[in-house]
């Protein structure tokens, strides 16, 4: 017979035949004869009971019912007879194919998520971490089936580059280098020319720069993939490797890169709402009791899209009204992420696209305004997150790209490429990134981003 999923069998539409489940134990409770299993595999959020009557079996297989054990079970469907579920799995036979003892970490209900990521190899196996990543399953195909609809190429840019995109320099460096016995140049300087790649390379910042290639041949693009930052952020939203998806469109200006920031955004949160209903039913009543309302005024509200500026206005406004802020507030400053969530969470309530922000605090390949102070990048803050999508219009004249490439001192011999495509047939064009787990942060109401992605990866933490 052929093994059924737990989530077909909750259908019912099997009642009254022999099945075959598998899976692990979640609880086991005993009552006179009878022994109540909570079983589950993964497909679903909800476990199927099996029903054990004592007498029909050995001691040593009841006795090795226990949490965390992986099972087979062949016996009839039926209808529940207690209340809290609606079918369940009269025992005919049981076969032990994993056993687990007393040491299996996961026993009682509870745990912090502190402990829980000690055993990020085992934490697939609750309720909470099932339904995270099931929904991150359903998030990364909502992502395709959006851009795919929408006639765009997904476009696969390296992981390994020799460009700085983001010109932060937090990048991890790749290399072949005998480290204990790294030869110098006269000046001090390491050779790279006889490095595996023949120059100093890294991993990718960002797939912006060559997805622009990409674009510029193929009329809209998005990436989806791994990046990695090596910033010493230990925050609740920061990782050193994760998942990006950068969609970039020719013809496209800063209204219509707005609209498609919004517009993709909710999607996203629609197919949660539409696809992962038990899931978000079950984090709704364990880890936030406002997440689906959340979800749901997310989709129904037009986002506010407002100057850098005017928003900074609204800043020092609140200030002076007695608002305390920890880090400064002036015409200039990188907004802090208690300043993007006061104007999303306090002062418009609801997400805010904040555009055309002063040159000095965004990358070169932003396209300048007629001020000549402010580019439009345009930014989508989120309630409970700040930054979720960085986005803008490039600069697409090439003598302007250049001086700011002179100006900031970016070495032009690894940016020729980049620069061929503003010499030929350059193009209007704009895109945007955004941070994969900083959409699950929202989608899943997780508090910290360790816990949307399998196996974070943050200073000091590389396990599993
Ligand atoms: O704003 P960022 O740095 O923009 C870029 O990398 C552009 N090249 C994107 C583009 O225009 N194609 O990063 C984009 C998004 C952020 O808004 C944030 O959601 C996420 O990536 N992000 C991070 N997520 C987790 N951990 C980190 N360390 C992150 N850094 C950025
Ligand atoms: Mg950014």
């Amino acid at each position: 017979m052929r093994r059924t999923k737990i989530v077909d069998l909750l259908s019912g539409s099997q009642i009254g035949q022999d099945v075959v489940v598998k899976g692990w134990v979640r609880t086991r409770r005993n009552s006179k004869q009878v022994y109540f299993v909570a079983l589950n595999d993964g497909s679903s959020i909800k476990n199927i009971q099996i029903v054990v009557d004592a007498d029909k079996f050995d001691d040593d297989t009841l006795r090795r019912i226990t949490t965390g054990a992986c099972l087979s079970v062949v016996g009839l469907l039926v209808e529940s007879q207690g209340g809290g579920q609606s079918v369940e799995v009269q025992a005919k036979e049981i076969e032990i194919l994993g056993d687990s003892d007393n040491t299996y970490p996961l026993q009682k209900k509870g745990h912090s998520w502190e402990f829980l990521r000690d055993v990020a190899h085992l934490r697939p196996r609750t309720n909470t971490f099932g339904a995270v990543f099931r929904i991150r399953h359903q998030m990364a195909y909502a992502i395709h089936t959006f851009f795919h609809q929408k006639g765009f190429f997904y476009f696969h840019t390296p992981l390994i580059t020799a460009s700085d995109c983001e010109g932060a320099g937090q990048m991890f460096q790749v290399t072949t280098k005998n480290l204990y016995n790294l030869e110098k140049d006269d000046n001090g300087q390491i050779k790279y020319d006889d490095d595996f790649f023949g120059k100093q390379a890294s991993l990718t910042v960002s797939g912006q720069l060559e997805g622009e290639l990409g674009a510029t041949g193929l009329g809209a693009i998005y990436t989806f993939g791994p990046t990695f930052r090596a910033e010493n952020s230990n925050t609740p939203r920061h990782l050193a490797e994760f998942w990006m998806i950068e969609p970039e469109v020719c013809f496209y200006d800063k209204q219509d890169l707005m609209d498609l920031e919004e517009e993709f955004i909710k999607f996203c949160v629609q197919w949660a709402l539409d696809n992962c209903k038990d899931d978000l039913e079950f984090l709704n009543n364990m880890i936030d009791k406002g997440l689906i309302e959340r979800l749901q005024s997310v989709v129904g509200t037009e986002f506010m899209r407002l100057p850098y500026t005017e928003g900074i206005k609204i800043l020092e406004e609140a200030i002076k009204g007695g608002h305390k802020f920890e880090f400064p507030v002036y015409w200039g400053c990188d907004l802090a992420s208690e300043h993007e969530r006061y104007l999303v969470e306090h002062h418009f309530k609801k997400p805010v696209i904040l555009t055309d922000y002063p040159k000095e605090i965004k990358a070169f390949y932003m396209k300048m305004n007629e001020d000549n102070k402010t580019v439009q990048g345009t930014d989508v803050l989120f309630p409970q997150i700040g930054e979720i999508i960085g986005g803008s219009v490039r600069e697409e004249n090439y003598d302007k790209l250049m001086a700011r490439i002179t100006e900031l001192n970016i070495p032009m011999k690894d940016m020729w490429w980049y620069l061929d495509t503003r010499k030929y047939g350059s193009c209007p064009h704009a895109g945007f990134g955004l941070g994969f787990e900083r959409l699950l942060l929202f989608v899943t109401g997780m508090q910290n981003i360790r816990d949307v992605i399998p196996f974070p990866r943050t200073p000091g933490h590389a396990d599993f």
